[in-house]
């Protein structure tokens, strides 16, 4: 078999080589990127982007903060594989470190948030089966995202994510989001839980209100059910407190992490009350689960989030990104809404030019995403600062405004 011939930076044949080989899932943004650090990443022609988006609300701290990479270097050096049927330090380290921090009991590691999602469908369905007659069904929002497996996607009510993979597995139930009166309604004996975003984020950053979901924690209470939260998107201090669960003084019974738990690095989480911990040995397994490199990275990100207070961060450097997005608003006339939890932040515009906008943003320096063909999303490192908010404003404003003239 002939040697693949090297891909050469210079030549820029990424697409052309990549079209050739891979399976045709994602349209790719015309860049290849080679270097990152901090708030800032090159790509193979050198060209520097402010990164307003990290990885799809995965870097949290940047790219290869240094706490991070020393972790995962010392790691790697000492053991980097074993799986869950021993006892590692990391895996407890950073099992210590969630358990302590959050509301919850009992963890599980998984490699992903469509993992942690079928975790935590699973855990429900069984405590169903043991401690709800056997209820089975889950409530989930219209627009929700919780993942692309089938049990994850089953629970993901967009209907045109299901059509080409049906059947996917029963039970799930969709209803609008913020919508108090009809999660009500949707409720019956089958009913074992109801699974929610606190922020929708892959919909176009939709925050729960918080009538909604301490309604939502009171229905479970009457009716003696469970409350997932996936905050796999709002988690890691990006709402501005380490857990969204906390701005709504409301606490899950499951609560699904992935993204940015170890800081770049892949990892998910099924986290659970001692209620409703219903796991017994052989129930669920994952052989990379909890891969030790992936759970010294998280140590070291979840140690960082807290020593350096970065959800402070997040709500002082939110509000001033919110405010002079708010005057773009005002100066442009193009933006419809600005939806905001901390920094993850929907932009609606009037006109379907989010594509556009994305692309003029490319070409002046900044990384952002869109949802839709009428909404930019924002998810920087929780360690912006307001230079860097008032550098992505300013591109922001000129891209917005190239893309509504084109
Ligand atoms: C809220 C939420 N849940 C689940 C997922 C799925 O995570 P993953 O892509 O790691 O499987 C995502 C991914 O965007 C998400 O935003």
């Amino acid at each position: 078999m002939a040697a693949a011939a090297p891909i050469s930076p210079a030549t820029g044949d990424f697409a052309e080589r990549e079209s050739q080989l891979y399976m045709r899932t994602f349209i790719r943004i015309p860049v290849a990127l080679a270097r990152g650090e901090g708030v800032r990443v090159w790509d193979v022609a050198g060209n520097e982007y402010l990164d307003f988006f990290g990885g799809i609300a995965v870097n949290v701290l940047g790219h290869c903060h240094p706490a991070v990479v020393n972790a995962v270097t010392e790691q790697v050096q000492t053991l980097i594989h074993t799986t869950c049927l021993y006892y590692t330090s990391p895996q407890l380290e950073l099992g210590q470190l969630l358990i302590e921090n959050s509301c919850l009991d009992r963890v599980f590691y998984v490699n992903s948030g469509a993992e942690a999602a079928e975790t935590a469908i699973k855990l429900a369905r069984k405590w169903g089966k043991h401690h709800h007659n056997g209820a089975y069904r889950i409530i989930t929002a219209e627009n929700s995202f919780h993942g692309r497996t089938l049990g994850s996607l089953a629970a993901t009510g967009q209907p045109h994510y299901h059509h080409d993979f049906a059947p996917l597995p029963a039970g799930f139930s969709y209803v609008p989001y913020n919508d108090l009166d009809a999660l009500q309604a949707a409720v019956t004996d089958e009913t074992v839980a109801i699974m929610l975003e606190p922020v929708m984020g892959e919909a176009g950053v939709y925050p729960a209100t918080a009538e909604y979901l301490q309604g939502a924690r009171q229905l479970c209470d009457d009716h003696g059910i469970l409350l997932i939260l996936d905050e796999i998107q709002s988690g890691m201090g990006r709402s501005g407190r380490l857990w969204a669960y906390e701005t709504y003084g409301v606490e899950p019974d499951i609560m699904t992490l992935a993204k940015g738990l170890a800081g770049g690095m892949p990892i998910g989480a099924c986290l659970a009350k001692d209620s409703a911990a219903a796991f017994e040995p052989g129930d669920h397994g994952s052989t990379f689960g909890g891969h030790l490199v992936s759970c010294a990275a998280g140590v070291a990100t979840l140690r960082t989030i807290i020593e350096e207070d970065l959800p402070a961060n997040v709500r002082q450097v939110g509000a001033v990104l919110g405010e002079r997005l708010a005057a773009l608003a005002a100066e442009t006339g193009a933006i419809q809404e600005i939806r905001q939890s901390g920094l993850l932040i929907g932009i609606e515009l009037h006109e379907p030019v989010a594509g556009g906008v994305l692309t003029h943003c490319l070409e002046h320096g900044l990384l952002v995403n869109k949802t839709s063909d009428t909404t930019i999303r924002l998810a920087p490192p929780l360690t912006i600062n307001e230079e860097h908010v008032d550098q992505a404003v300013a591109i922001l404003g000129t891209a917005i405004k190239a893309a509504t003239a084109d």
